[in-house]
């Protein structure tokens, strides 16, 4: 028996594989919405010999796409991708998103811009008016990993945001390290005034690898909701 929150997720999830067609290649998220749908697509695989193939966009997916029997490829064998479904942490009206609360935001990126179309799957928790109460996540890379800290602060002064607290991201009493062997610097911002421009400045800092703000990249959110509906915007 699912939890409400998971009912929620897996609604989303179930929905959003109902947009698989034969052939298809696919960007397959991160996180527990998006192994939701992992597990979905598996099922359509296993009962209908449904014949798609599936670039992970973590390691984690990596593994569960291939225990459910789901044919796993290269993003350089497949360039260019039909269909990517993905989790995100914060969807606001105009369909921006705050991603990488599971680290895997720069493989997630990548695979969202090759796809023809990206649908987010999430609950409905995750519906906000306005961008930033999530810790916005940014990978770094590990050399000299403070002063691209300290620059991130620096084009933080002259924006329009809530807050200013930048945290690296820890697994135990080590930084994380993502799939690339990154850092993940989250900012604390609150509020994001203009979230466009500051993934533009964010991106400009030499350390910064890329940023979890997904601008103009998603087309369609399925939200789901805990008594099992879903919603769709796009
Ligand atoms: C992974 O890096 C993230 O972008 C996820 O998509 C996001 O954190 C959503 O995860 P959940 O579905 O577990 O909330």
């Amino acid at each position: 028996e699912l939890s409400p929150i998971d009912k929620a997720k897996f609604a989303a999830a179930k929905r959003a594989v109902d947009f698989v067609e034969d052939g298809m290649k696919l960007g397959l998220g991160t996180g527990s919405t998006a192994a939701f749908m992992v597990r979905c697509l598996g099922e359509r695989v296993r009962s209908e010999g449904l014949r798609v193939q599936g670039v992970p966009t973590s390691n984690r997916t990596a593994e569960l796409a291939r225990q459910l029997g789901i044919p796993v490829i290269t993003l350089d064998e497949a360039k260019w991708l039909d269909l990517t479904i993905d989790g995100a942490d914060e969807v606001d009206p105009q369909l921006n998103l705050i991603k990488g609360g599971g680290a895997a935001l720069l493989q997630e990126k990548i695979v969202a811009t090759a796809s023809e179309r990206m649908i987010v799957i999430a609950d409905a928790a995750k519906d906000v008016p306005q961008l930033g109460a999530f810790p916005l996540p940014v990978e770094v890379i590990p050399f000299g990993w403070q002063t691209t800290q300290l620059l991130i602060g620096q084009v933080l002064e002259g924006l329009d945001v809530g807050g200013r607290e930048t945290t690296l991201r820890r697994a135990g009493d080590q930084p994380l390290r993502t799939d690339e062997n990154n850092y993940i610097l989250d900012l604390h911002l609150g509020r994001i005034g203009n979230p466009r421009q500051l993934a533009l400045m964010l991106n400009q800092i030499p350390g910064v690898v890329e940023n979890g703000l997904f601008i103009e990249i998603c087309d369609t959110v399925i939200f789901g909701h805990d008594d099992g509906r879903v919603t769709l915007r796009d």
